[in-house]
C-alpha cells in the first residue's frame, strides 16, 4: 500500500483541483473521501483505525491498513499536519461558504435534480471539519453578482460546520422517502434503492454518532 502513495497522491491532488469549486451531486464528497484515505488514512471511513480519530491534527497516529486480496496487515506511523488535511477540509470549506443561510432540513449542497442519496457523500468530510476545528467561512454573506461584486437581494451564504451537518442529517432521516421497511430512497421523486447510497449514507450516520 506505501509504495502505491505517491501515484495515488498524484491522482487524487489533481482530482482535488478538478473538483475544488464544484457543485456535482456525489463528485465533491468522494474527491475528500479519498483525499482523506490517501494523505491521512486514520481518519478515512474504511481505515481500521479508531474511532473517534485524534481530534488534534498535530498528533502521530498508527493504523493498521487491510491487504483486501492477501488479507496481509501493515501497520504505519504517520505525522499528520494541517496540510495533510487541507485538501479535503478545502472542499468542505468551498461547500459550507455556497450553502444558503437559509434555515431548515437541507442538503450540503444544491444540486437541481440530484439523488437525495448523493447530497450526503460530504457528510463524513463535514464531520471531520467540525471534529478537527477546520476554519469555518465567513457566515452571512450577502449575495454578490461576482462579474460586478454588486450586492444582490435573495438568501445569504456561509454556513457553520454544525448547522450544515444538522441540518443535512435532517434532511436525509425527515425529508427523504423511506421504503416501508425504512430503507431511506436514493432519489428524491420516489422511493429507489440504490447501492450507491449504501456506500454514502451509513457511513455519513454512523460518523455522526460518534463525532
Ligand atoms: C497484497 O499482498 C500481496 C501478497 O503479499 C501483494 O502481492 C500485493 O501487492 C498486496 N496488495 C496491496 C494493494 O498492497
Ligand atoms: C453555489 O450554490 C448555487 C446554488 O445555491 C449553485 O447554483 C452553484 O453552482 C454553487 N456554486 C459552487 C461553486 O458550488
Ligand atoms: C483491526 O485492528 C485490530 C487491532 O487494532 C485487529 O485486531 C483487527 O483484526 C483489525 N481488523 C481488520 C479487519 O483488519
Ligand atoms: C511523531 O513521530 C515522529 C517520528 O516518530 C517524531 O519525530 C515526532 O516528534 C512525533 N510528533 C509528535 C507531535 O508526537
Ligand atoms: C505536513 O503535511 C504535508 C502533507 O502531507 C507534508 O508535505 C509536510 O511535510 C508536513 N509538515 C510537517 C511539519 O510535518
Ligand atoms: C461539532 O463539534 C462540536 C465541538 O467539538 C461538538 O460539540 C458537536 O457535537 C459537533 N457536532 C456534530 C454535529 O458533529
Ligand atoms: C451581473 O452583472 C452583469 C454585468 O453587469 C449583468 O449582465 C448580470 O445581469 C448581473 N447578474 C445579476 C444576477 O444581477
Ligand atoms: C470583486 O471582489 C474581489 C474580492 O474583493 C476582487 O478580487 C475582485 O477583483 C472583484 N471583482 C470585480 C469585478 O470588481
Ligand atoms: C442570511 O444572510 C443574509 C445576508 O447577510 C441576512 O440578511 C439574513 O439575515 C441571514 N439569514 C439568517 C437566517 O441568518
Amino acid at each position: 500500500m506505501r509504495s502505491s502513495l505517491p501515484s495515488a497522491l498524484t491522482y487524487v491532488h489533481s482530482l482535488s483541483f478538478f473538483l475544488l469549486a464544484d457543485s456535482r451531486s456525489w463528485e465533491p464528497g468522494t474527491a475528500a473521501e479519498a483525499l482523506t484515505e490517501a494523505l491521512a488514512p486514520a481518519f478515512a471511513v474504511f481505515a481500521n483505525a479508531s474511532i473517534p480519530p485524534p481530534a488534534s491534527l498535530l498528533a502521530n497516529v498508527s493504523y493498521i491498513w487491510s491487504n483486501g486480496t492477501s488479507g496481509i496487515t501493515a501497520t504505519s506511523t504517520l505525522y499528520y499536519n494541517a496540510s495533510a488535511l487541507a485538501p479535503p477540509l478545502q472542499i468542505v470549506y468551498n461547500a459550507a461558504a455556497n450553502r444558503s443561510n437559509a434555515t431548515g432540513p437541507q442538503p450540503f449542497i444544491y444540486v437541481e435534480g440530484g439523488a437525495a442519496g448523493d447530497l450526503a457523500s460530504l457528510g463524513v468530510a463535514f464531520l471531520l471539519a467540525n471534529w478537527t476545528g477546520a476554519d469555518e467561512p465567513p457566515l452571512n454573506q450577502p449575495p454578490v453578482n461576482v462579474s460586478t461584486n454588486e450586492t444582490l437581494n435573495g438568501k445569504g451564504k456561509g454556513m457553520s460546520h454544525v448547522r450544515a451537518i444538522e441540518e443535512q442529517l435532517e434532511y436525509t432521516l425527515t425529508v427523504i422517502s423511506h421504503a416501508s421497511d425504512g430503507a431511506i430512497s436514493h432519489r428524491i421523486e420516489q422511493v429507489q434503492l440504490w447501492a450507491d447510497s449504501v456506500y454514502i449514507v451509513p457511513p455519513f450516520l454512523a460518523h455522526t454518532s460518534v463525532l
